[in-house]
């Protein structure tokens, strides 16, 4: 069976966007179809300016809104990064595998340096090192799918590229993963930027839908959308971003085109009105979901607990394996049990050379 990734980033509340773009799929197509992890990558979130108990925070409601679009533990594995040290471990062989150069082409690294630089703050040496600790998530669980919205290809193809550099250099150990984009609303852009994408970690809160904003609020966002000058509803993109925008989280939220749906308006007020409603809709069961699971955080610290424990054994040989493969010498008690279980036949030489010197003693 196929082997599916992907990670969330507690950096801010989850958004209507990352739902329609990312959590939606993972819940209705891929938990379904492949063996897959899905991610809370609260190490993520310490790479730029945090506030440790706000990450914390907002790591624990990450997880419980995963449960709430409907990810089913039984079905797939959810998880907290930071309880796997797999992650860690092997993000820093791949930085020896990794060219800085290469690190410092990522668009958004590039992007978000030059915004905290704009600030007047510091740039930490984690953001560079960023795409090399997404890369680990990847190939710890010798993923084949990686289902990420488009502005993180980039990031997805780096973890091809040392993927295939570590293989042809150190022997064949991970799969080579690849990016796959979702089918439909792959970009739910801003309400008061539709140039920009809705991310959690941007402070455009007008703009921006989150999947715990009450009714009143979604309707009050969706009423305030920026639209475009001229009248009549047609879709297009590029002359019309903020038309177009509602029209997508329409036919998103209701399982139609928006190009058809187009045709059945007459003004901006009533597409605005029926996508107001249907994201209410949309949210509905989902929060409803949301209040239950909070109603009892055992329930989640159990799907958490055992969700790395299951991670971690997934995670462990492979890394394990990435070790040995680069030159690092087995711990001699680890050497041993391997040769008990037949692993290595060098391990097999090194534990017969112990058990020799032991009987000479
Ligand atoms: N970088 C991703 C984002 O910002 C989050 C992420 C981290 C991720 N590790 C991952 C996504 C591994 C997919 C696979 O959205």
């Amino acid at each position: 069976m196929k082997r599916v990734f992907s990670g969330v980033k507690p950096t801010g509340h989850l958004t209507l966007g990352n739902y329609l773009g990312a959590l939606r799929q993972w819940a209705e197509v891929d938990q379904h179809r492949a063996d897959s992890l899905f991610c809370v990558v609260d190490l993520h979130a310490l790479t730029v300016d945090h506030d440790p108990a706000r990450v914390r925070r907002l790591s624990r409601q990450a997880a419980t809104l995963l449960l709430a679009s409907g990810l089913d533990p039984d079905l797939c594995t959810v998880f907290v990064q930071s309880h796997v040290d797999e992650h860690a471990r092997l993000s820093y062989l791949l930085e020896c595998v990794a060219t800085d150069g290469e690190m410092r082409r990522m668009i958004q690294y590039k992007e978000k340096a030059a915004r905290e630089r704009e600030r007047g703050g510091s740039v930490r040496l984690s953001l560079l090192t960023y795409p090399v600790l997404m890369a680990a998530d990847i190939l710890a669980y010798g993923t084949h799918e990686v289902p990420v919205g488009d502005d993180q290809a980039q990031h997805v193809e780096l973890a091809r590229d040392l993927a295939g550099r570590f293989n042809q250099r150190y022997g064949h150990t991970f799969v080579v993963p690849k990016a796959t984009l979702p089918a439909v609303a792959a970009r739910v852009m801003n309400l008061q930027e539709p140039a920009s994408k809705m991310g959690k970690s941007d402070d455009f809160g007008p703009g921006i839908v989150y999947l715990l904003d009450e009714p009143e609020v979604v309707r009050r966002k969706m009423m305030r959308a920026v639209t475009d000058s001229g009248r009549e509803v047609v879709y297009d993109r590029a002359g019309r971003p903020g038309v177009a925008n509602l029209l997508e989280i329409l036919a998103a939220c209701t399982g139609g085109d928006p190009a058809a749906m187009s045709a059945g308006y007459g003004s901006y007020g009533a597409l605005k009105k029926d996508a107001a409603e249907a994201v209410v809709a949309v949210l509905e069961p989902l929060q409803a979901r949301h209040r239950e699971l909070c109603a009892d955080p055992g329930y989640v610290e159990r799907v958490l607990r055992d969700g790395a424990e299951k991670a971690r054994g997934m995670a462990r040989p492979v890394v394990d394996r990435a070790y040995r493969a680069i030159g690092l010498l087995p711990p001699l008690t680890e050497a041993a049990a391997d040769a008990q279980s037949g692993i290595t036949a060098e391990a097999v030489t090194a534990s017969a050379a112990e058990a020799a010197l032991n009987a000479a003693r």
